[in-house]
């Protein structure tokens, strides 16, 4: 049977396939892959792992004649259209947990980038523009006794609390449900969207991208930052309207954001570049050693097991 890896992810997804006896087809070119080489690669592949960035909308699906699993190399699975594929008799799998630390360890990232003016400082220093110690020189926020407020409390929202936590803030989280094991972990309370947004000192987000969450931080929404606050976005740039934000960066309403993703992805808003009270990194999350690694090796134990006939380790 045959797999076919939209892109040239670890070598540990191709080894672990073709040690149980898969073909393994792999697009080894470094820019996303057009709509009519995924359709070409696709169409008789058993098992496709494709990107975060590959679109499976209901034409792709339709074009393919003998896959049975989607296992998408990413633990935001927004890319495909979950109810047609499901319709069509595949599997569509993702890869939750082994990206977990990764992520929120770069939320942590950028929290600190934020308050410190860490980017800023860099820059300065690059361009020949330090030129001693100052009193007033780049002041930032501490953040012992702020309250982080951690939007969507799943696994990487709640490993960004404790983390959190660990810096002396109180942590307040919004989810659907409670989440009892993070409140005895982090002494989190769950608080409505709106109380958050008026209480925190530091956002978090961290859910997925559906039709509920597309612009959930809306104008009126970010109208309830408090004066200083810093928001940071790791999950998906669309859960917030990012020309409202813009604006209350540029009007220095809030203190900072840090972004690791876009509403545009990957057409960033030029207008950010003009801003210094921003930090914008390039959608890296899970760019670690270790959590890319794990993740190729999830995605093909997934294909595995579906092929196998079996159920997937981590169907969505
Ligand atoms: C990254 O954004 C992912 O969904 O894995
Ligand atoms: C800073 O470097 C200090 O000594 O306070």
């Amino acid at each position: 049977m045959r797999v076919f890896i939209t892109r040239d992810i670890p070598a540990i997804a191709r080894e672990t396939l073709q040690q149980n006896g898969f073909k393994v087809a792999v697009y080894k070119k470094d820019n996303p892959i057009s709509r009519k080489d995924l359709i070409n690669g696709c169409k008789n592949a058993d098992a496709v792992i494709p990107l975060l960035t590959d679109k499976f909308d209901k034409e792709v699906i339709d074009q393919l004649k003998k896959c049975k699993v989607i296992a998408n190399y990413a633990v935001g699975y927004n890319n495909i259209d979950i109810e047609y594929a499901k319709k069509k008799g595949i599997v569509v799998t993702n890869t939750p947990d082994v990206l977990t630390d990764a992520t929120a360890d770069l939320a942590v990232t950028l929290i600190l980038a934020c308050a410190r003016h860490v980017v800023e400082g860099d820059m300065m220093v690059r361009k020949n523009k330090f030129t001693g110690w100052k009193p007033k020189l780049m002041r930032g926020i501490e953040l012992k006794g702020k309250t982080v407020g951690i939007v969507g409390a799943g696994r990487i929202g709640q490993e960004t609390g404790k983390r959190m936590k660990g810096f002396g803030t109180k942590v307040v989280y919004y989810s659907k449900s409670h989440k009892p094991e993070f409140e005895e972990a982090s002494g989190a309370r769950m608080v409505t969207l709106s109380r958050l947004l008026k209480s925190s000192d530091i956002i978090s987000l961290h859910l997925p991208l559906s039709d509920k969450t597309f612009h959930l931080l809306d104008k009126k929404k970010l109208g309830f930052l408090k004066s200083n606050a810093i928001l940071v976005n790791t999950a998906r740039g669309e859960i917030v309207d990012e020309k409202e934000l813009i604006k209350l960066l540029r009007a220095k309403i809030i203190f900072s954001a840090g972004f690791d993703v876009y509403e545009n992805e990957p057409n960033v808003n030029k207008e950010l570049y003009k801003l210094n009270n921003v930090v914008l990194l390039p959608h890296v999350g899970s760019a670690t050693f270790e959590a890319r690694d794990k993740m190729a090796k999830l995605a093909a134990d997934n294909v595995i097991k579906v092929l196998s006939g079996k159920p997937a380790l981590t169907p969505v």
